[in-house]
Order: structure tokens, then sequence, then C-alpha cells
């Protein structure tokens, strides 16, 4: 089944520079086609398999949604209804699997759960989190970021909060894009040291949110208690409480500076309300973005030519 030609996205690494701005091009086409109520289902009797193992409202709906638009179908697996739960090997599961679907979606904890299961699937295999990194949300932020504000390669990005799975993605971002990424994060709480240093040039670690808010052109942060830390919730709210985005943050920025969070979120956690429901949020936007994005990565994967 393994053909030489099956690409994965497991990362912003696994596309080059040039097919992750032709995907988001893509995207924007896809949005203008419905934002006309044109038909487009080049995926006629393809099917995505999805297998969640953390809940999900964003990724679930935008692949399902974007899977039927594009005249495919998706199958919804949570690993309680699978062989999965009952210890079956993910290496099995991926070449049955293989068989049977045309693309496989998989959102899960450990990083290296998904790079076994890609590397014994003959067909694409998505990322779509996990806790190491969230590449598809980043397609989404990349094209809310040059729909709204146009180039984003030689941009200043702030980073702000946790150096989570999404706080990785913007690393993996910054060195495929092209901008200067300020990640400003308590101490303990950094992004991966490999990840830092592959980033070396692009990106620097802060304390401060203030300095490094300033003249920014995104500011972008997320929860601070990701899934599967919630035990640590209690310590976190005390490590994180100065890193809230808030008015005074925002006004570090450029002033045309907008502001990204890839939800769900937490007011008056990491951002303020004022800030999140204010004029300079695209998160709505941020959030539909998902939908585009998704459904030009499956086109590319399952279309490369
Ligand atoms: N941003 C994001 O991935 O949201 P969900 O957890 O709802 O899928
Ligand atoms: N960092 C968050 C992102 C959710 C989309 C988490 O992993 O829970």
């Amino acid at each position: 089944m393994t053909s030489m030609k099956t690409r994965h996205f497991l990362s912003l690494f696994d596309l080059t520079p040039a097919e992750l701005r032709s995907v988001l091009r893509r995207a924007a086409e896809l949005k203008a086609l419905r934002r006309r109520g044109e038909r487009h289902a080049p995926l006629a009797q393809k099917v995505l398999g999805m297998i969640f193992e953390k809940a999900s409202t964003r990724t679930r709906i935008s692949f399902e949604a974007g899977m039927a638009q594009l005249g495919g179908s998706s199958i919804f697996l949570a690993p309680r209804d699978t062989q999965l739960g009952r210890g079956e090997p993910i290496e099995d599961t991926a070449r049955v699997l293989s068989g049977m679907v045309d693309l496989v979606m998989i959102r899960t904890f450990g990083h290296a759960l998904v790079e076994r299961f890609a590397s014994c699937s003959g067909v694409p295999v998505i990322n779509g989190l996990t806790d190491y990194n969230h590449p598809c949300q980043l397609l989404a932020d990349m094209q809310s970021f040059i729909e709204h504000r146009g180039e984003i390669r030689g941009k200043t990005v702030t980073w702000i909060g946790d150096g989570n799975n999404m706080c990785n993605s913007y690393l993996e971002a910054a060195c495929q894009f092209e901008f200067q990424l300020r990640v400003a994060v308590p101490p303990g709480y950094e992004p991966d040291a490999e990840l830092l240093k592959r980033a070396a040039g692009r990106a620097v670690l802060l304390r401060d949110p203030m300095a490094a808010a300033k003249d920014a052109d995104l500011i972008a942060t997320d929860v601070w208690t990701s899934m599967g830390k919630e035990e640590e919730r209690q310590r976190r709210l005390r490590d994180f409480a100065p890193y809230q985005v808030t008015a005074h943050i925002m006004a570090q920025a450029q002033p045309d500076a907008i502001f990204l969070h890839c939800l769900p979120a937490h007011r008056g956690e990491e951002v303020s309300a004022e800030v999140i429901d204010g004029p300079q949020s695209r998160v709505w936007d941020e959030a539909e973005n998902r939908l585009h994005a998704q459904k030009a990565l499956m086109e590319f994967l399952l279309q490369p030519d």
C-alpha cells in the first residue's frame, strides 16, 4: 500500500514554503468560491477518517464540513468506540485504514503516535493537534494575517503565554513564512528547545510581555492550561498571571496590529474580554479560515499535481 508519493502533514516542515504559500492562495480562492455559493466537489467518493483522542469543536467541524463541501465524506472515530481503545497497535490500525479511506486526520496526545501512524499509512495523514504542535491552526492563522494585513514575510509576530503546541507551530511558521517571532513565556514554560534552535535568527525568547509586544504586527496567545494539563491549572493561573494580553499590551504594538487566538478562549485569563472582543481581534475569521485552509490542504494532499 505504501507509496513513495504519500505526503503527510504532521508539521509545517512537511510542505515547502512554496507549497504552503500555494495552499494558502488556494484557501483564499476556496473561501471566495464558497462566498459566491459555487459548488466545487473535486473529492467526490473520497473518504476522510478522523481519529480524535482529545475534545474538539473547530477541528472536527471544519474537517467534516470541509470534506462534505468538497464532495467527499468523513468518519469520526473516538478511541472508546474503536479497537484502538482496547490496545490494537497504532501501526495495525494505520495499515487497515489505509486500505479503506483516502486520508486520515489524527488529534492525540503524544506526537510520536502520529509519526508512527504515518510511517505505516499508505494514505496522507494530517496532524489535527498533538501535545507538540498544531500545524493546521497555523495555516488558518497565516491566512488570516495575510487577508487582513498582507504579506507576513519580514513582519514581527509576538507570542505571549504558554510555550505550548501552538507556540511550537509559530516557531515552525517563523521559519517557513520568514517572519520574526518574539516568544514571551514565564520560566519553566519554554517551547521545544530543538525548534527554538532551528528557528535561531528568526525567533527570540523573552520574559517581559510588554517589551515583546513593542511594534508587533501580530499578537497571538492561547489557553494557559492545554488539554491534558488540567491538574496543573492552579499553578498555571499563578505563573501566567502577568502574561494576560490586555489593551495595555496591545497598545505597545503597531496601531494596525491584529490579535489572534486559536480558541477556545478564557476571557480574564490569557486575554481580556476587551481585546478578544475588540476591534483588533480577528479570531472569528481565524476560526472560519480553518475550514478554507484545510479544504485547500486536503485538495493538495489528494491531488498533489
Ligand atoms: N483551535 C482548535 O483546534 O479548536 P478545537 O479544539 O475546537 O478543535
Ligand atoms: N493548546 C491548546 C490548543 C487547543 C486548540 C490545547 O492543546 O489544548
